[in-house]
């Protein structure tokens, strides 16, 4: 991406960048920033525990292909959020994608519109996206849950257990290099870890049924409330960058 293009990016963002008194766009050039080496703490793989990480993948989910796990997550009824919904939320982006996006759940933009991240919090995911250099389109971004929660409460555990077949199956036909799991429901429930997101964050974790990296970052809709976050997120994604591949 043009340097100063990423600049701009960087500043839509709301993160401050120190420009250097002779500014000269090369500063910003993938080699000095987006490419930095991340200092990662070692890879922490989620440890099994008492809950189950996913429905199993009985019936014949894990051979589905894009078209059938569509149709089958279209007609699911498998937990309460089905009868709230407008339409089910799939997923959206490139399906040979090598970032995947994981969010919550839609909300009500989601919902109406049939495709994740939408809304506000989902134009900030795009310029959060397009600082390291990737369109939305080149990546593929899809929710723990597939229905929208009734007054966007979080997920709770089961409903989340009853969608992880249908996201297992999305991550393995996708195959990213890795996983970036935005916000605190997303990284529990990928993860499976009770820990704060605060804690999670810039640890490199892996997703256990498919041995993916994952980055664990704040939510957009978060760092809309909280700017000041922002530049944590710029940390994450820099890590994401750099295991993108
Ligand atoms: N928040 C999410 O986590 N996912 C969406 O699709 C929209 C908002």
């Amino acid at each position: 991406m043009d340097a100063l293009k990423q600049l701009q990016y960087l500043q839509t963002l709301g993160i401050p960048v120190w420009v250097p008194g002779d500014f000269s766009p090369d500063f910003f050039g993938q080699r000095h920033v987006v490419s930095e080496a991340a200092t990662i703490a070692d890879i922490q793989t989620a440890q099994a525990d008492d809950k189950p990480l996913s429905v199993q993948l009985s019936d014949d989910t894990r051979t589905l292909d894009w078209d059938a796990l569509k149709a089958r997550v279209q007609g699911c009824t498998d937990c309460g959020l089905h009868r709230g919904r407008t339409q089910t939320v799939f997923g959206v982006g490139s399906q040979n994608a090598q970032v995947m996006v994981i969010g919550e759940a839609p909300g009500a933009d989601e919902d109406a519109q049939g495709e994740p991240f939408v809304g506000r919090a989902g134009k900030l995911l795009n310029e959060m996206l397009r600082a390291i250099g990737f369109q939305r389109e080149e990546v593929y971004i899809a929710n723990i849950v597939k229905c929208q929660p009734p007054g966007n409460r979080n997920p709770q555990h089961d409903e989340a257990l009853h969608c992880s077949a249908y996201l297992q199956r999305q991550i393995e036909l996708v195959d990213p290099n890795v996983i970036f799991a935005v916000g605190k429901v997303a990284a529990q429930n990928l993860l499976r870890l009770d820990i704060p997101i605060g804690k999670m964050r810039g640890n490199r974790y892996s997703y256990a049924p498919l041995d993916i990296p994952v980055i664990v970052t704040y939510h957009p809709a978060y760092l809309l409330r909280s700017p000041r976050e922002k530049r944590k997120s710029w940390e994450d994604l820099k890590r994401l960058k750099s295991l993108a591949g």
